[in-house]
């Protein structure tokens, strides 16, 4: 009896594993399958630049336009109270599909499957809080920059840590970002733990598990903001970074697309007040 019970323990408990293990991969099932139809559609109309996955042509015909995003970067995207995608690059991104005339469809991902899904048709575009880098410029074509940030370090309140004494600590990151790049190639740290959500490095660095976290500006700071007094961002920036939005090489119309409602926006100084209202809000 003590045996069927530990065996059934072990299987309720291996269920649960694999259902939580499976919540945010599958939280898009319905809106993949759509966006599935996206690139499906596309092979009909071959015009000579655009009949790729994501032309103007096809979004058009769809009638939407689908971002990429990874939603654990606040105030550019994080989960809003109504449990969807809230923050800047979901505005901004709205306001793109309102200039083309078709509805936004938002899909969440990790990260670090962001250029890929660009590069497959996935969806139309990542905005993403996304830096410009050289290596991912030969992957996918970049919009114009549209907010300018660093990398910041956040370490527990008090601690002596400080960006020139990171060798031989244990840093934090969102795995494949700029913020692991610089912990994985410009520090001799004793090990850099790759988390998929850029939050949860703030939850390892208070639980101790950690000595620092290296991470881009706003979401650093809105990290400290909520850990109740326990964490501090240092105040020398480690990096420059650009922010803009990709789609893939050779989606001429679609970029010309994008970076005209940048422009607009910009000109507007309505970015900055997106950028104001999100940090309040997240
Ligand atoms: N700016 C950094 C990079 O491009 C981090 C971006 C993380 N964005 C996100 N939505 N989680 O690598």
């Amino acid at each position: 009896m003590k045996k069927i019970v530990a065996i059934m323990t072990a299987c309720v408990l291996a269920l649960s594993m694999a259902a939580c293990g499976s919540k945010n991969p599958d939280q898009n099932a319905s809106s993949e399958a759509s966006s599935a139809a996206v690139s499906e559609s596309s092979g009909a109309e071959a015009s000579a630049a655009s009949g790729e996955a994501g032309g103007l042509d096809t979004i058009k015909a769809n009638g939407k336009l689908v971002m990429l995003t990874n939603a654990t970067f606040p105030p550019f995207e994080y989960i809003g109270d109504d449990g969807s995608v809230a923050g800047v690059d979901p505005d901004v991104a709205a306001e793109i599909a309102k200039d083309l005339g078709v509805e936004l469809e938002i899909l969440d991902m990790n990260f670090d499957l962001l250029i890929e899904a660009v590069k497959s048709g996935k969806g139309d575009f990542a905005a993403a809080g996304m830096t410009i880098t050289p290596e991912r410029q030969e992957q996918v074509d970049f919009s114009k920059e549209y907010v300018k940030s660093a990398q910041y370090l956040i370490v527990q309140k008090g601690s002596s840590i400080t960006k020139d004494t990171l060798d031989g600590t244990t840093i934090a990151v969102q795995e494949s970002t700029t913020g692991d790049f610089y912990a994985s190639d410009e520090v001799q740290a004793k090990e850099v733990m790759r988390f998929k959500g850029a939050t949860e490095t703030g939850a390892a660095l208070i639980a101790g598990k950690c000595d620092a976290v290296i991470l881009d500006k706003l979401p650093a700071e809105a990290i400290v903001a909520n850990s109740n007094g326990k964490l501090e961002l240092l105040p020398d920036p480690l990096t420059e970074e650009s922010y803009a939005f990709a789609v893939k090489k050779g989606n001429a119309e679609l970029l010309d697309a994008i970076n005209a409602t940048l422009q607009r926006l910009m000109d507007e100084g309505k970015i900055d007040e997106l950028v104001t209202e999100h940090a309040n809000a997240a």
